[in-house]
Formats: C-alpha cells, sequence, structure tokens
C-alpha cells in the first residue's frame, strides 16, 4: 500500500503516520524529518534547505523531487510507504506519480482537516525528539519526564518554524501551493478527507477505517 499525508502544518501528519506506519510495519517517510537530519548533520543538502525552512517556505522542488528518487533508488519504497509532507506542491504530486508509474502507484491521499485557530495552539505547544523523532504536546500529550523522550530518552526541543511568525508564513504558503495538491488527488477520486479534531485515537480510528483495513488503535 502506497500513502501519502496531506494537511496543514500541525494537522497531525507526523503523529498519525508514525502510528500507522508502526501498525502496518511499513517505512515512513518525512521529507521534514530528513530536511531537519540533514540540517543538523550540516551536510550539502542541509546547508542549502535551511534558509527555506527557518522562513516556512519550501524547499526548491527540484532538491526534493531528487530526494524521494534517492529513496526510490535505494529500494526503501518497493514493499509500499507511508509519506508525510511529500508531496506539496503539483509538479511534487506529478513526479510522484511518474516515479511510481512502474508499480500501481499511490493508492490514497489522506488529508487531515484541522482549522488554523487549533494548528496554531498546537505548534506552540508541540516538543519532538531530537534523536528518534517522537512527536509530543506539552498539553495533551506530555512526556513522563519534562524533556525526555519516553521511546528512547532523547532530547526534546522545539523546532525552530514553531515561532508565531513562521507559523503564520507556513500557513500561508499551503494555501498557496499545498491547497492544490488536494485538488490533485481529488480529481483522481483517491483523495480521503478525516476530520482532525478529537484525540489522536480517535483520528487514528478515523483513518482506519477509511482505509478499510483492521488493526489494532
Ligand atoms: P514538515 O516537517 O513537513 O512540517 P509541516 O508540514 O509544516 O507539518 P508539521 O510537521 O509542522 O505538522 P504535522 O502535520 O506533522 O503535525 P504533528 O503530528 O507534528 O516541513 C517543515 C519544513 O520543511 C517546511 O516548512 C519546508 O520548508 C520543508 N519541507 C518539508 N517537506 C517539503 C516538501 N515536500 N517540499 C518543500 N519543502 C519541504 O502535530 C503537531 C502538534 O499537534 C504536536 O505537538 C502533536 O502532539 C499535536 N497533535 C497531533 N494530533 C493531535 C490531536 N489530535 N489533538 C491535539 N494535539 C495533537
Ligand atoms: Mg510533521
Amino acid at each position: 500500500m502506497n500513502l501519502v499525508f496531506l494537511g496543514l502544518p500541525g494537522s497531525g501528519k507526523g503523529t498519525q503516520a508514525v502510528r500507522l506506519a508502526r501498525r502496518l510495519s511499513m517505512p515512513h517517510l518525512s521529507t521534514g524529518d530528513l530536511l531537519r537530519a540533514a540540517v543538523r548533520d550540516k551536510t550539502p543538502l542541509g546547508r542549502d534547505a535551511e534558509k527555506y525552512m527557518k522562513a516556512g517556505e519550501l524547499v526548491p522542488d527540484s532538491v526534493i523531487i531528487d530526494l524521494i528518487g534517492e529513496k526510490k533508488a535505494s529500494g526503501d519504497l518497493d514493499r509500499g510507504f507511508i509519506l508525510d509532507g511529500f508531496p506539496r506542491t503539483v509538479p511534487q504530486a506529478e513526479a510522484l506519480g511518474e516515479l511510481f508509474a512502474d508499480g500501481h502507484g499511490i493508492d490514497k491521499a489522506i488529508l487531515l482537516e484541522v482549522d488554523e485557530d487549533e494548528i496554531v495552539r498546537r505548534l506552540s505547544n508541540r516538543l519532538s525528539c531530537e534523536s528518534c523523532q517522537v512527536i509530543y504536546g506539552q498539553v495533551t500529550n506530555p512526556p513522563k519526564r519534562p524533556g525526555m523522550c519516553d521511546r528512547c530518552g532523547g532530547r526534546l526541543i522545539q523546532r525552530q518554524d514553531d515561532a508565531p511568525e513562521v507559523i503564520k508564513k507556513r500557513l500561508g504558503v499551503y494555501q498557496e501551493q499545498s491547497r492544490p495538491v488536494e485538488e490533485y488527488y481529488r480529481k483522481r477520486s483517491l483523495l480521503l478527507v478525516i476530520p482532525g479534531l478529537g484525540t489522536p485515537k480517535e483520528i487514528f480510528a478515523r483513518v482506519i477505517a477509511g482505509l478499510d483495513i483492521t488493526v489494532d488503535a
């Protein structure tokens, strides 16, 4: 099964994609996580991407499409995948379609629908593990020990792009460049719209019901 998660920054793509990937034992690929790791490691990709990410802008399509192409070439995506944060422009969606044209393509694009007020609340409260990328909410799902990841003991950090003015910019970029991706999948009857308000567990139950699969919640 080949799945992609769409939705505003903070709509819960990472939270749901990680959960689904664990339950289905499928690879989860977040372009945001890959880019943040590249920034931390100061690779050429990271040095190039950092200025866009800090400003809340998208990294150029060619860079991101090459990144996904490399993952495909490595064989990591051969037995299905869950993508989160990609595609987020129509050229990226077209490139993804072409990359997997030899297989059965994308099965579903799952859109998590959340209003902007809730987004601002969530992102201002988010913490994520520097080592394993598990996501916490300081109010909704706090770690057991402050500042430390429950899963791996790693350090919890706040993302640089979760500053209020950058959140605003990211929301504007989504409306302009990523909304058309929803339309791209809707036209192809591949869009699964999931109301994104409720607990992560409730939303996960909606996702698996929408996909018509059976896994433990
Ligand atoms: P990326 O990392 O993809 O960020 P994003 O799309 O802005 O989305 P987020 O990761 O902020 O949110 P999310 O939807 O994953 O929500 P989460 O589960 O964390 O991209 C970052 C940057 O990288 C981009 O701005 C761009 O520069 C670059 N980039 C990445 N991909 C690119 C691409 N394809 N092309 C070009 N550039 C690219 O949840 C958020 C918070 O809410 C958490 O605290 C969580 O605990 C909480 N939460 C989750 N679910 C619930 C719930 N149901 N109720 C209450 N709280 C909840
Ligand atoms: Mg994310």
